[in-house]
């Protein structure tokens, strides 16, 4: 009876229903007018991540400025056997969750090399596209046909409960990409408190930190020659305006990227070219002409930031693998 009730559960995660979606939609809503209301106007870069979204990130991720995918890549293709390693530990069979899955392009070395060896333990991508999740799902099914997968669409830590309380299996975390940058350092913080909250102890957690390094690299990476890092900005307020009723003239906005050597903040911005009013269903908002939506954060760090991090959230790093240029970093954390 319990291994049907758990398989139910399971089942009904997969698929969202309307009910959700709209709930989903409701929460979009609040938290652009909230964003847009206050005196620093900002938009969340989670929400960069519809279907048109996806698409541009995966653009992105072939451009050779953008470095960072190909860095990581390098670990999960190169270092697979000392990765491996980590994770397995003596508590077998295990869980590998990871957060942000997106198309999974880097996991899957691991997820092969795991499943070649015959390890006995179930893939559970988490991400906020349902879009992305089935591009994922297909990609799989042809390259590990054997893998057991669970997706999981949603916010992280909705989903991250929901495998807690589907399985008491020891917990491996992925959370790659870089993907703990869109946070700064006090979201950082609490993310991986939280992280700690729900994991046990002995648990494991794998997280990609992008490495400070020529500043030019790092620009060039965000502010691409290509147009498709403005485009992915831009993006937003096209999905605004088709998902929440939204009048965003996208020629009047100007996409303007920084990145701050000392702090390691990489930052982008739209810029509004001119004074302008714009409404997003029942609500307007007024632009001023030069004045900016805070868009994205890409925060680079230093050893010494990832040590901290650690530390102050009940982590110890047990182990760090790096690409071969030294420029991205996989730390290995057990949770204490
Ligand atoms: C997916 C968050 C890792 O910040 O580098 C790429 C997203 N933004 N280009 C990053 C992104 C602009 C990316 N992450």
């Amino acid at each position: 009876i319990v291994v049907v009730y758990k398989i139910k559960v399971m089942n009904s995660c997969l698929q969202k229903n309307a009910a959700q979606k709209s709930s989903d939609q409701i929460v979009f809503l609040s938290d652009v007018v909230k964003g847009l209301g206050q005196p620093q106007k900002k938009l969340h870069s989670k929400y960069f991540y519809d279907e048109n979204g996806d698409r541009l990130f995966q653009k992105i991720m072939q451009m050779p400025e953008y470095y960072l995918t190909d860095c990581e890549l390098d670990i999960f293709e190169n270092k697979t056997a000392q990765l491996a390693d980590f994770i397995l530990g003596n508590e077998n069979p295990f869980d590998l969750i990871e957060l942000g899955a997106g198309d999974a392009l880097k996991s899957a070395h691991l997820l092969k090399y795991l499943s070649v060896a015959g390890v006995n333990f179930t893939y559970m991508p988490i991400d906020i596209s349902g879009n992305i999740l089935s591009v994922l799902d297909q990609n799989l099914k042809q390259q590990i046909p054997d893998l057991d997968v669970k997706l999981l669409e949603g916010d992280y830590f909705k989903m991250l409960q929901r495998a807690m309380d589907v399985s008491d299996r020891r917990k491996v975390l992925l959370f790659l990409g870089g993907n703990i940058g869109n946070m700064d350092a006090d979201e950082a913080y609490s993310f991986c408190c939280e992280l700690h909250g729900k994991l046990n102890k002995g648990d494991l957690l794998i997280t990609g930190f992008d490495l400070k390094k020529n500043p030019h690299t790092i620009l060039n990476a965000y502010n691409d020659p290509h147009g498709l890092t403005a485009s992915f900005n831009l993006n937003l307020l096209a999905r605004i305006n088709r998902e929440l009723d939204g009048d965003f003239n996208i020629c009047k906005f100007q996409h303007y990227q920084t990145y701050d050597p000392v702090s390691g903040a990489c930052k982008s911005y739209l810029v509004s070219l001119k004074n302008q009013t714009v409404s997003v269903g029942e609500h307007s908002f007024l632009f001023d002409e030069n004045e900016l939506i805070d868009m994205e954060i890409s925060q680079k760090y230093e050893q010494k930031d990832i040590d901290k991090l650690a530390a102050n959230s009940g982590f110890r790093i047990i182990g760090q693998i790096a690409d071969s240029k030294n420029w991205f970093v996989n730390s290995v954390w057990h949770a204490v």
